[in-house]
Order: structure tokens, then C-alpha cells, then sequence
């Protein structure tokens, strides 16, 4: 008899489970503070917490396909209707729906790195090969390289990836350079996770009115502050969702889910307040810290500031220590670029930011 260890597939044999050392400390220390994972600090509007109670009454039933939500996302995004958008558990369940309709064993993805995590846990699922193309780090910036990463294209490339604004650099790439990138027709997914706090105006949507290989994805972990929640969506070509919204697993976003998320975006004020705040406080952050010697920050459009303390002689990993010590739980990075001073803190509450630029001043300049 074969062990059953010789049933799996190559690629998944010996992965361990995802798990997230931060978010399972935070869950079992809930009085240490959370700026590490992009979440907002502002719980559920009483407008989203109605629409959970009610439709929680209807647990008992099978969710439908959507038509309600996925019609008002379209209306939301100047779309048709509900034939461009595809729901997922998150956006994380998104990227996975997407992966598993283009790669093939061997297929390759190219993303630009430093970003966020998950399009290589779901490539490495799938036997595919990620490709990370470095974003130069520029001027103590780091900037978008969309030469370099058609360069990375191949025969075997099936997906490019690139966030806009970026995780965690916080910035954009320009409207020419998507396109550029999308000229090449290769499916490229275009992940709008924290538009939201610039606006939609600042959105690639257009792009799938002209190009079918585009697809936009979204989520209301961010601004709207419902991670918890898992709600995530894609726009694109009625074509391509319809083609990709077939390999779905069915009932994949529940009743209780759904309308607490139409409820959201219904609560027009609700998320204006979050914005208003995050982007208050981001200002305020950066602002604060700006005269640090040697400190670099980079100035972000998004609910997290991306730091590189390299030139002050500290390493990251002592300041995310230190302010562990002072129950603040912030992101290390890895060593990058050589550079071993990076870190990255997501914006809490007005204390707690004030909390964390207190440990930041504290254990750069004492
Ligand atoms: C760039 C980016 N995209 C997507 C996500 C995932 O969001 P979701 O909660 O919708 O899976 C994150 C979460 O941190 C992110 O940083």
C-alpha cells in the first residue's frame, strides 16, 4: 500500500498551512494593539450591523447568485451590470479564482516586488512559478518599473499582478504605464485593495472597458473596515468574469455577508468618515516623525506607512521588539535592497497612533 503522503500533488505535499503569526497573537492577547495587518480600527456602522442581524435571521437559507450587490458594485463603477462582477470570500479568494482559471502547472506570474503576499501562496498552490521583479528603490523611493516587468514576460507568463496603490510602498502607478503593461495582453490583474482612501477617481476600472485582459479586484477589508467579514470582488469584461465566475465554488459568499456589504456601500457617509480619519491620521503620523534623522517614509495613500530606518543605524526588527514591549504590534519586513532597517505600522485609533510615534521617536532618537 502507497503512504498516503504519495497521493499529493508535488506542489502541495509539505506546505504548511497559512497561518498568520501576527493576527493569531493579536487574537490571543486582544490587549495588544493592532497595527500590523491593514485593518481598520473603526468597528462596523450601525447600518452594516442592522443589515447582519437581519439577514441573520435568514441563515437558515441558501445564499443567491448576488444580483443585488453585484448590480450596485457595477452601478458604483460605472459598469453594465452585474455580468461584470465576480464576489469572493475576500479578495484573497478572488486572486484564487483568477490563478486557478489561467495557470497551469509550470505557468509562470510575475509580480513586483515588495507587495503583498498572497498571489505567491496561491501560484505555489497551483505548481505555478512566481516571478518577482524587483521595484527600484530610487531617490529613497520606491518606484513602479513596468519596462522591467514585460521584460519578465515569457511564453509561460498567464498573470501579471500589480496593487494600485501598492502594498507596502503606498504609492501608484500612472494610467500610462497600466497600460502599457496591459497592451501586452496578458491577463493582469489590476488589485485596488485601498483605493477607497485616494477615491475611485484614482481607479484602473476604465482600463476593462478597453482592454478585455484587465480585471480589477477590491475589497471591503480596507476602508470599509470589514476584514472580519470577507467580502471581496472583481470587475472586469462580461466575457472574462463570466468565464472566470464559472469556476466559483458555489455559495462561496454568504446571504448574511452579502447584504451587510450592500449595507456598506449604501452607507456613503460611513465610509467617508473611515477615509477622513485614516487620511488625517496618516498626515499626522508622517508629519510627526518627518524629523527623525535618516528616516525614511514612505508617503502612503492607504491605511499603513512603509518605513526604512537603514540609515540610522537601527535594524526594524528592534523598533517592531520595542514597541511589542509597549503592546503595539507593528509588521517587520525582510531585509531588502541590503537594508535591514525596514518596518511597516497600519494606522489604529488616534491613540493608538499617538502611542506608536511616541515609540518610534523613543527608539530612534534615545
Ligand atoms: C494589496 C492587498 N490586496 C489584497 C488584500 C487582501 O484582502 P482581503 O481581505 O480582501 O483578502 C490585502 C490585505 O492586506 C492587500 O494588502
Amino acid at each position: 500500500m502507497k503512504p498516503i503522503q504519495d497521493y499529493f500533488v508535488p506542489w502541495v505535499k509539505g506546505i504548511p498551512m497559512y497561518i498568520s503569526s501576527h493576527i493569531e497573537l493579536a487574537w490571543q492577547e486582544p490587549e495588544l494593539h493592532r497595527m500590523m495587518s491593514n485593518e481598520n480600527p473603526m468597528p462596523p456602522s450601525a447600518k452594516v450591523m442592522e443589515a447582519i442581524q437581519q439577514y441573520g435571521q435568514k441563515a437558515n437559507r441558501y445564499p443567491d447568485q448576488g444580483l443585488v450587490i453585484r448590480s450596485k458594485i457595477a452601478e458604483i463603477n460605472g459598469l453594465d451590470g452585474p455580468e461584470n462582477v465576480m464576489l469572493g470570500n475576500g479578495s484573497s479568494e478572488v486572486f484564487d479564482n483568477i490563478f486557478r482559471c489561467f495557470l497551469q502547472t509550470g505557468d509562470e506570474v510575475i509580480q513586483h516586488t515588495p507587495c503583498f503576499g498572497i498571489y505567491k501562496l496561491r501560484c505555489n498552490i497551483l505548481g505555478g512559478k512566481l516571478i518577482s521583479v524587483p521595484m527600484p528603490y530610487e531617490n529613497e523611493k520606491l518606484v513602479f518599473d513596468p519596462d522591467a516587468v514585460l521584460d519578465a514576460v515569457t511564453d509561460k507568463t498567464k498573470i501579471i499582478v500589480i496593487a494600485n496603490p501598492n502594498n507596502p510602498s503606498g504609492n501608484f502607478m500612472s494610467t500610462e504605464d497600466f497600460a502599457r503593461i496591459a497592451d501586452s495582453g496578458i491577463p493582469f490583474i489590476v488589485d485596488e485593495a485601498y483605493i477607497e482612501y485616494s477615491g475611485l477617481g484614482m481607479s484602473q476600472v476604465d482600463l476593462i472597458k478597453k482592454y478585455k485582459n484587465v480585471i480589477v479586484t477590491r475589497t471591503l477589508s480596507k476602508a470599509y473596515g470589514l476584514a472580519g467579514m470577507r467580502f471581496g470582488y472583481a470587475l472586469g469584461h462580461e466575457d472574462v468574469i463570466g468565464q472566470i465566475s464559472a469556476a466559483l465554488l458555489p455559495w462561496n459568499v454568504g446571504t448574511i455577508i452579502m447584504w451587510a456589504a450592500l449595507a456598506a456601500f449604501e452607507d456613503v457617509d460611513g465610509l467617508e468618515e473611515r477615509v477622513k480619519f485614516n487620511n488625517r491620521e496618516a498626515d499626522f503620523i508622517e508629519e510627526s516623525l518627518s524629523d527623525i534623522p535618516g528616516m525614511i517614509i514612505f508617503h502612503s495613500h492607504a491605511n499603513y506607512i512603509l518605513f526604512d530606518g537603514t540609515n540610522t543605524g537601527k535594524p526594524g526588527n528592534d523598533m517592531v521588539a520595542l514597541a511589542q514591549e509597549k503592546g503595539l504590534i507593528f509588521r517587520p519586513q525582510n531585509v531588502m535592497y541590503g537594508r535591514d532597517g525596514w518596518f511597516r505600522l497600519t494606522l489604529g485609533s488616534k491613540e493608538e497612533n499617538r502611542m506608536a510615534v511616541e515609540a518610534i521617536r523613543e527608539f530612534y532618537t534615545k
